[in-house]
């Protein structure tokens, strides 16, 4: 088993590594002695790059989730890497290919992954401390907006992270900000289809519906919201059920009294975001959820700013030919993964895929409220429609030079 001491040297890839003792963002009650952070399918440890001083996250895999199609996803984590937001997207795996002598020597590294510390606390521990962390309206609103233009980001690029939810949004309260982590499940078009489809994070889901979809993110992303708006409050704060506000049985009671609670508190706090959180209480899948637009769109207007702000993010679009090429050569590897490429799946009876993409460097300034141009294309009905309505236009002008007298 891969299990260093506190404070141990490592040496991965020719470089020493220190295993910290941690004590992260965690409740002060929390033994100081602990090292090792466990999640639902990784343990990660902080480690201290003993020639930088810089803390990185080793996610170690457990055995039954130590698979290739982790890293299918590698060439776009990378470009996504560079976006404030996204800088645990900054991975470096640990494969058969890669890392031959560090896996013989540390087997349980197998598709593991090195990455950026985020410092900060989860959101799961600000909820689970229920009043120890409180945060003033403008952090709460600071926080939620911050979220929307990072999600942003994944929504126009047709993307989405698959696995939202308090554990995987980490947040700094001094300088408001927040930080996504976890993207192992992240859907993106044109992906291979996973052999277990992702159904969301318990306390961010109703059902165990498939969310590995472009829409797969709204549900989460309006609890998300709603909780971080909710949290400047402390009626709101108290009534938390643990590491996420609601119990994952609640998304069954649609009239469950901490929903209406919160639900309340947001109806107060701007009409337009309550209905919002309504809506997506009451949708009966993520399709007909509020959008992440419509939400930072909300938000803007309960701020009474005359336009949603341009954040640099808005600018940033993916590079689909390289995440291809990169795919290609992945599948192409004699030992590689098997990685099949499978047909777009179908969002609203639609490919979802991007069809023309503009490169980064002609992206500019991109208006967040302005339609993907994907989404403004005709589509093959409307071009039906146009065809039909252009035929009876032709067939009344007939009829006039014909039968109305001159
Ligand atoms: N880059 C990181 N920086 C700081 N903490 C992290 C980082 N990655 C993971 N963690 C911590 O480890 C926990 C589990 O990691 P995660 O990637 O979410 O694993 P899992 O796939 O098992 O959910 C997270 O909830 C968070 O507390
Ligand atoms: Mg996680």
């Amino acid at each position: 088993m891969f299990n260093p001491n506190g404070n141990e040297i490592i040496t991965l890839a020719g470089r020493d590594y220190q295993v910290q003792p941690l004590n992260v963002g965690k409740l002060a009650a929390t033994p100081p002695a602990l090292r090792i952070i466990h999640g639902a399918r990784a343990e990660v440890f902080q480690l201290r790059d003993t020639s930088t001083n810089t803390l990185l996250a080793l996610k170690v895999m457990r055995p039954p989730f130590r698979k290739p199609a982790l890293i299918r996803n590698r060439a776009l984590l990378a470009q996504l890497s560079n976006v404030r937001g996204f800088e645990a997207c900054q991975l470096t795996y640990f494969t058969p290919q890669s890392h031959p002598n560090d896996l013989a020597h540390y087997p349980d590294l197998e598709y593991a992954s090195l990455m950026p510390w985020i410092g900060g606390m989860t959101w799961s521990s600000v909820l689970d401390s229920r009043t120890q962390f409180p945060i003033n309206d403008s952090t709460s609103w600071k926080l939620a907006y911050d979220l929307l233009v990072s999600l942003t980001v994944l929504e126009r690029n047709h993307t989405a992270h698959c696995d939202l939810g308090s554990n995987n949004v980490i947040v700094d309260l001094q300088n408001p900000q927040t930080t996504l982590i976890d993207f192992d499940e992240v859907y993106w078009p044109d992906a291979p289809v996973p052999a277990g489809l992702p159904t969301g994070t318990p306390g961010y889901r109703r059902g165990t519906q498939n969310q590995w979809k472009a829409s797969g993110d709204r549900f989460a992303t309006a609890i998300l919201v709603a909780e971080l708006l909710g949290w400047r409050n402390a009626q709101i704060q108290n009534r938390s059920s643990g590491e996420s506000f609601f119990s994952e049985a609640e998304y069954n009671d649609l009239s469950s009294a901490r929903y209406l609670e919160l639900q309340e508190f947001l109806d107060q706090l701007d009409s337009k975001l309550g209905s919002l959180f309504r809506k997506a209480w009451n949708a009966h899948s993520t399709e007909v959820c509020p959008s992440i637009q419509d939400w930072r769109r909300a938000l803007a207007e309960a701020q009474h700013w005359k336009a949603i702000p341009l954040d640099y993010r808005d600018a940033f679009q993916i590079n689909w030919s390289a995440v291809k090429h990169d795919l290609a050569n992945l599948s192409g590897q004699p030992s590689g993964p098997a990685l099949a490429i499978a047909s777009p799946p179908l969002v609203n009876g639609q490919a979802a895929g991007p069809q023309t993409q503009p490169s980064p460097s002609s992206a500019a300034v991109v208006n967040p409220d302005t339609p993907h141009p994907v989404a403004s294309q005709p589509t093959p009905p409307t071009i039906g429609c146009m065809i039909l309505f252009a035929l009876m236009v032709l067939g009344l002008l007939g009829w006039w030079i014909l039968f109305v007298p001159h």
